[in-house]
């Protein structure tokens, strides 16, 4: 048992998907994983383990916002021996070129939170991704043809509900590609503690035109994400 995890060890596998949202972590188990066994429900936050084509894997939500999900990160890295963590999730596009539904598998995230800034005490750090999670989804993700995918920087912002929307113009005018909340404290905390971390997001949104998949189209390219991310951490 962790502090937010009530799971005994060695229930949770080596390497763990992650979704922000916890009913996305069952949905996940349920039409992906075999022998599936729930190991937690604390704080509704569900985490699941079974097996992917033989290989054991488990399934644990974050929650929304880099201070949840660095909760959950560093208790699986500390406390579970966890390896890898793959986040799987969704992101607002902020380019033209990039279009609803499509995949973006995050070779770095820049970010506005304080977290980084407290950690490395006003330093910039450059939080990325391990190469060989990388190479693995994007040679998975290439080898189909039912999504558009993008190698690229992301930004992962501490608010939602920004009251300046327009700080991300000059985001955009240095390569980055989609908004989400989560993975550049994902990545730091996996250089910290010597594992490897992605984050693969599908876009929901799109902040330039505005529009936004249905549930049913996001149910969809979802299973594509999943599919992508456990050929590239068990494939
Ligand atoms: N902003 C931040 N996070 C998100 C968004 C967004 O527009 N869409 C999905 N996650």
């Amino acid at each position: 048992m962790s502090t937010h995890i009530g799971a005994p060890a060695g229930a949770i596998a080596p390497h763990v998907l992650m979704p922000g949202d916890p009913l996305r972590a069952k949905w996940i188990a349920d039409n992906f994983l075999d022998e599936v066994t729930c190991y937690n429900e604390v704080r509704g936050m569900l985490g699941f383990t079974g097996t992917w084509q033989g290989h054991r894997v488990s399934v644990q939500g974050s929650g929304m916002g880099q201070p949840s999900l660095a909760i959950y990160a560093t208790e699986l890295f500390t406390e579970y021996d966890v390896q890898s963590i793959i986040r799987v999730g969704s992101c607002g596009a902020l380019v033209p070129k990039v279009g609803l539904r499509d995949v973006i598998l995050a070779s770095g995230a820049c970010t506005d939170s304080g977290m980084n800034r407290l950690r490395f005490h006003g330093l910039d750090y450059a939080p990325v991704a391990d190469f060989g999670l990388l190479r693995a989804a994007y040679d998975a993700a290439m080898a189909r043809d039912d999504v558009t995918t993008w190698t690229g920087l992301i930004f992962s912002g501490d608010q939602f509900y920004t009251p300046r929307p327009e700080l991300m113009e000059t985001m955009v005018e240095h390569g980055v590609l989609a908004i989400e909340m989560e993975a550049s404290a994902l990545y730091t905390l996996a250089a910290k503690h010597d594992r490897r971390a992605l984050a693969i997001c599908t876009v929901s949104d799109h902040l330039v035109t505005g529009e936004e998949t249905s549930a049913q189209e996001r149910e969809q390219t979802f299973g594509a994400m999943v599919e992508i991310a456990l050929t590239a951490g068990l494939g």
